[in-house]
């Protein structure tokens, strides 16, 4: 396998695991809207379950881009900021007024980063 193809390969699995945690946060959104909406305990117990899968793609994202993309710091601190954004939304997922807000927000600010490291690395990928 060429060094070429083999960045390619790295450049697709970190745009896929960016997109798929990326959809994931949308589908987050709608999970915790149709509890609020009167799906109650069931859509909150799938959200749950979907945010620890998420967690554990955003470990395996930098995993990818620490082996991946040794000579590329800036790439591996975009995918690092990933988990980092999901660990800090976990953790105020159960606190109280204005503080519990953050878990939204945070989970903006994840799919932004996830969104953009997708657009930059399947850039990287067109070479
Ligand atoms: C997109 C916007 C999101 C909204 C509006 C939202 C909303 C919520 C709500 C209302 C809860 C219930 C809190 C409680 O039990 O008191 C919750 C819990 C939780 N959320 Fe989210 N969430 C969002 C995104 C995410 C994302 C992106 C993740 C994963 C990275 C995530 C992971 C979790 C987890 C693991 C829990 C359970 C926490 C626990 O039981 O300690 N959420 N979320």
């Amino acid at each position: 396998m060429s060094a070429r193809t083999s960045n390619n390969t790295v450049h697709t699995l970190t745009a896929v695991l960016a997109i798929v945690i990326t959809v994931g946060v949308a589908v987050q959104a709608f999970l915790a809207m149709s509890s609020f909406a009167g799906a109650g305990a069931d859509a909150i117990n799938v959200h749950r379950v979907l945010g620890i899968g998420l967690l554990v793609l955003g470990v395996a994202l930098v995993g990818v881009a620490i082996g991946g993309y040794r000579d590329n710091r800036g790439i591996v601190g975009h995918a690092a900021s990933i988990p980092i954004l999901m660990v800090a939304a976990v953790g105020v997922a159960k606190a109280d007024s204005w503080l519990g807000g953050l878990h939204g927000f945070l989970a903006v600010a994840l799919a932004v980063a996830a969104s953009s490291l997708a657009a930059i690395t399947l850039r990287m990928r067109r070479g």
